[in-house]
C-alpha cells in the first residue's frame, strides 16, 4: 500500500487548518507504514492528534455558530470513535481493525477536507479578513 501523503488538493488556504491536515496525513502515513511492533504507538499518536484536531474545529464551529456544524461534528465523532476502537483492539492484540482503517482513512480524510473542512476554512478566512481589516 502506498502511504498517504498530503497533496496540494487538500490545501484550504487557512493555515491553522492546513497545518492540522498536514499533521493528520503525516501521522496516518506513519501508521500505514508501521510494523506490527510500532503500530500501537503510531495509532495512539494518530488518535491523540485527531482528538485535538477535531476538537479545535468543533470549537471554531461552535463559537461561530456555523451552519454545517451538525454534520461536520458528527463525522468527527464517528471517526474518532472508530480510531479509539481500533486502539482498544490493537492494545488487546488484534491489529486488524487499525490496519483496515489505516487503509481506508486517507480516502475519507480527502473527502472530508475537500467538503466540510473547506466550507469551514472559507468561513474562517472571511472572519479573519474581516477582523484584520477592522483593526
Ligand atoms: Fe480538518
Ligand atoms: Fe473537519
Amino acid at each position: 500500500m502506498q502511504a498517504s501523503n498530503w497533496t496540494p488538493a487538500l490545501w484550504l488556504g487557512f493555515e491553522p487548518m492546513d497545518a492540522m491536515n498536514r499533521d493528520f496525513m503525516e501521522l496516518l502515513g506513519c501508521a500505514q507504514e508501521a510494523t506490527d511492533d510500532d503500530l500501537i504507538e503510531a495509532w495512539r499518536a494518530l488518535v491523540a492528534h485527531a482528538t485535538g484536531h477535531f476538537g479545535t474545529e468543533d470549537g471554531w464551529m461552535r463559537s461561530e455558530t456555523f451552519a454545517t456544524i451538525d454534520q461536520h461534528a458528527m463525522e468527527h465523532r464517528v471517526v474518532l470513535n472508530l480510531l479509539r476502537e481500533g486502539l482498544v483492539h490493537a492494545q488487546a492484540g488484534d491489529l486488524a481493525p487499525a490496519r483496515q482503517m489505516a487503509g481506508e482513512l486517507g480516502a475519507w480524510f480527502s473527502r472530508h477536507t475537500q467538503s466540510l473542512d473547506a466550507a469551514l476554512a472559507l468561513h474562517m478566512r472571511r472572519v479573519n479578513t474581516a477582523s484584520t481589516t477592522a483593526d
